[in-house]
C-alpha cells in the first residue's frame, strides 16, 4: 500500500473508553473502534479507576486487531502511532501508552504524544478544516475550558472551571434524579420536555474573566431536591432538568460570547462529551448570529465522547509539526495546556 496516505494508528484510554483508530491524512476515519465500560461503572455511579484499568488491559489487543482489520491495513502500512498520554486516570492512560509504545517499538514507527483535550478539539476536524486563530469551548466530564488556538498545534487556556466540570455536574445531579451514569444525555432529553421554573444560580456569569463554576449550581439543585423529599413534595423531574440545563447553557454561552468579543477569531469550536448537548448546540447557533465573521464548528455527535479518531486527527497535526516521544513516554494524569500570557 502506498506510503503517502499518512496512516496513523491512534490510541485513547484516558478514562472509561478503550479506543483504537486508523486515520488517513489526519482527516479520514478508516476505523474507530470504541469499547465502552459504562455498564461496569454504572452501579458505582461513576468511573472506578482500578476497574477501568483492568478493562483496558482486557480489550486493548482486540481493539488494535479490529481497528487494523476494519481499516484493511497492516502494521507495515502505518506511518506513525499516536497516543493520549494525559490528562486522565493514570492507570487507564498507562495501558494506551504502553500498547502504543509496544507497537511503535516493534514496527519501528514514530510515537506521537497527544493531549486528550487537543484530541477533543480536533474531533471538529472531521466536520471541516480548522482555521486560525480559533477559539474552542471544551466541555467534558473532567474539564470545562475556553482554549485559544493562535495557530496550528498551539493551545492556550483563557479560562476554566474553578471546581466541577460541566459533565461532572450533569452526572452528579443525575445521581439525585436516579439517572444512570453518565447522566448528560438523559438530562438533556428531559430538559427539552420541561421548563426553567427553578431559576438556579448562574455562577460567575457577570465576573470579568473567562472562568466557570458549577459546584454552586450542583449544590442548589441537590438542596432543592432533598428539601422537597423531606417535606414530601413531588418536584417535576422535567422542570428540574430544564432548569439545571438552562443554568449550565447560560453560563457556558455567556462566557464564550465574552471570549469571542475579546479574542477575534475565525472559528468557534465546540467539543468534548457535553458538546453533544442539544441545548448548548442550539444556543451557540443563536449566539453566533451576532458574529457573522465567526464560523461555528461543532464536533460531530458521535465523536463528542472519548474516541481514538480525534486523537488521530490531533496526532496527525503534531506529527506534521515534528512532535515525537521516546519510548520513555509516561502517562501525565494532570497534563494541561499553558495559560495565555495576557490572562495569567
Ligand atoms: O468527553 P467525555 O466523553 O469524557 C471525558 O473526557 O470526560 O465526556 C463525558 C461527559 C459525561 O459527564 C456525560 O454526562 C456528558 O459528557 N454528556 C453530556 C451529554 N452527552 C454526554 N452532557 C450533557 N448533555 C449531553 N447530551
Ligand atoms: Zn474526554
Amino acid at each position: 500500500m502506498a506510503k503517502d496516505r499518512n496512516l496513523i494508528l491512534a490510541f485513547e484510554s484516558s478514562c472509561d473508553e478503550t479506543s483504537v483508530a486508523v486515520i488517513e491524512n489526519g482527516c479520514r476515519i478508516l476505523s474507530n473502534i470504541v469499547a465502552t465500560q459504562i455498564k461496569s461503572h454504572q452501579r458505582f455511579g461513576g468511573v472506578v479507576p482500578e476497574v477501568a484499568s483492568r478493562h483496558h488491559i482486557e480489550v486493548i489487543t482486540a481493539c488494535i486487531k479490529d481497528a487494523l482489520a476494519e481499516a484493511k491495513v497492516d502494521y507495515s502500512d502505518l506511518d506513525a502511532v499516536a497516543v493520549t498520554y494525559g490528562p486522565g486516570l493514570v492507570g487507564s492512560l498507562l495501558i494506551g501508552v504502553t500498547a502504543a509504545k509496544a507497537v511503535a517499538f516493534a514496527h519501528h514507527l514514530p510515537l506521537i504524544p497527544v493531549n486528550h483535550m487537543a484530541g477533543h478539539i480536533y474531533a471538529a476536524r472531521y466536520v471541516g478544516e480548522i482555521k486560525f486563530p480559533a477559539l474552542a469551548l471544551l466541555v467534558s466530564g473532567g474539564h470545562t475550558e475556553l482554549v485559544y488556538l493562535p495557530a496550528e498545534n498551539q493551545f492556550e487556556i483563557i479560562g476554566e472551571t474553578r471546581d466541577d466540570a460541566a459533565g461532572e455536574a450533569y452526572d452528579k445531579v443525575g445521581r439525585v434524579l436516579n439517572i444512570n451514569y453518565p447522566a448528560g444525555k438523559e438530562i438533556d432529553q428531559l430538559a427539552h420536555q420541561g421548563k426553567d421554573t427553578f431559576n438556579f444560580p448562574r455562577a460567575m456569569e457577570k465576573e470579568d474573566n473567562f472562568d466557570f463554576s458549577f459546584s454552586g449550581l450542583k449544590s442548589a439543585f441537590i438542596n432543592t431536591v432533598h428539601h422537597a423529599d423531606q417535606v414530601g413534595e413531588k418536584l417535576d423531574k422535567k422542570d428540574l432538568a430544564a432548569s439545571f440545563q438552562a443554568s449550565v447553557v447560560d453560563v457556558l454561552a455567556e462566557k464564550t460570547v465574552k471570549a469571542l468579543r475579546t479574542f477575534p477569531v475565525k472559528q468557534l469550536i465546540l467539543a468534548g462529551g457535553v458538546a453533544a448537548n442539544s441545548g448548548l448546540r442550539e444556543r451557540l447557533d443563536q449566539e453566533l448570529t451576532a458574529f457573522p465573521e465567526v464560523e461555528l464548528l461543532k464536533a460531530p455527535l458521535k465523536l463528542c465522547g472519548d474516541n481514538a479518531a480525534m486523537i488521530g486527527a490531533a496526532g496527525y497535526v503534531a506529527y506534521q509539526h515534528g512532535v515525537r516521544a521516546g519510548l520513555d513516554l509516561n502517562a501525565d494524569p494532570s497534563l494541561e495546556f499553558d495559560w495565555i500570557e495576557e490572562t495569567k
